[in-house]
């Protein structure tokens, strides 16, 4: 069952990280919706200022500024991303752990309902050569134990429906390049599209049995990675170049990258080498959609929809 537009439209809204990728179409569909939306900007101006919405400046290392934004809020979503690699290692630690605690804080003291929070699949305090998940699971249980109720989500892979991803893969497989994948290729492939994501975090307090709890989100229909670049295969007519190496192959890649200071570089092998070490399989899509209403894509046959394009319109 999905949530109705008048359900979504109760209370007023707080949303963080509102011109990041995620946030700004959470911010989109809560005014499309009708609701009540405070929208928290950074550095970054938003593109199109949304007419209806409540664009206030703030940061999650300014507290001040975080107790202003959650006055006479009910609903807080939490899109922040401190994009670390290319802002400053510091940041893992200010943002992703101790921003995130200053946001629960914040709303916690102003009797906020209810505060979604993405996350990341994988987050886990296992990983200390890529400190971003340890901070993040962190900051995740800091919520799961607050005052305020907390949904926190740990998307895999976010990809946006145009196909971006898809079609540079697809360009790859057609003019014969390599494809490097580390790992096995019996494992779940777990994507989210970012519209769907946003659904789930809107619509996360208005289900009461995911209060106070974790959801891995993604995975296109228990895809393995085998099976998606079969899929490339039957619907672009090349055989793909695809090699599986074992992922302890990225470690001595990762640490160069660490010693070369290419934080960007570090920080890509070190998500490919947890996606690699992933033994978990893809969640229960199919379950969380109809706990949270959320109606969700066919995976397979979007990327069905995009391969096609590709191979016609190169035709
Ligand atoms: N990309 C993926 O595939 C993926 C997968 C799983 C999870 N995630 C997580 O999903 C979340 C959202 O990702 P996204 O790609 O939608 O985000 P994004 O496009 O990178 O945007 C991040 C947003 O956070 C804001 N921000 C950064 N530092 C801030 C600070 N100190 N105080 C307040 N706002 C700040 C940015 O504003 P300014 O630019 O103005 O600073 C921006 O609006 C992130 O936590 C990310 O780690 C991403």
């Amino acid at each position: 069952m999905g949530f109705t537009q008048e359900e979504i439209a109760q209370g007023n809204y707080l949303v963080t990280g509102a011109t990041g990728r995620t946030g700004s179409i959470v911010v989109r569909k809560l005014r499309d919706a009708g609701a009540t939306v405070r929208a928290l900007v950074h550095t970054t101006r938003p593109d199109e200022p949304l007419s209806g919405v409540e664009y206030v400046t703030g940061g999650y290392e300014d507290t001040d500024s975080l107790a202003a934004a959650c006055q006479g809020i009910d609903w807080v979503i939490a899109c922040v991303g401190a994009q670390s690699a290319a802002r400053g290692l510091h940041l893992i630690e200010a943002v992703e752990y101790q921003g995130t605690v200053n946001l629960t804080e914040a709303a916690s003291a102003s009797g906020v309902k209810h505060m979604a929070l993405i996350s990341v699949r994988g987050a886990d305090t296992r990983w200390s050569f890529y400190p971003v998940y340890p901070a993040k699971a962190r900051a995740d249980q800091h919520l799961l134990d607050a005052p305020v109720a907390g949904t926190v989500f740990r998307p895999g892979g976010m990809i946006d429906t145009g196909g971006d991803l898809a079609r540079r893969m697809a360009q790859t497989v057609r003019s014969g390049g390599a494809v490097t994948i580390y790992g096995s290729p019996d494992q779940a492939m777990v994507f989210i599209f970012l519209d769907e994501l946003a659904d789930y975090l809107i619509h996360a307090h208005l289900e009461r049995r995911a209060y106070n709890d974790t959801f891995v989100l993604g995975g296109p229909g228990n895809m393995t990675r085998a099976e998606y670049w079969k899929t490339f295969q039957d619907h672009l007519g090349v055989i793909p170049n695809v090699r599986y190496l074992p992922v302890e192959d990225i470690v001595a890649l990762r640490e160069t990258a660490e010693k070369e200071q290419n934080w960007p570089l570090a920080h890509q092998l070190a998500r490919e080498e947890i996606g690699g070490r992933a033994t978990s399989p893809a969640p229960p899509m199919d379950v969380y959609g109809r706990l949270f209403g959320v109606t969700q894509r066919d995976f397979r046959q979007w990327l069905i929809g995009v391969l096609r394009d590709v191979r016609q319109t190169a035709e």
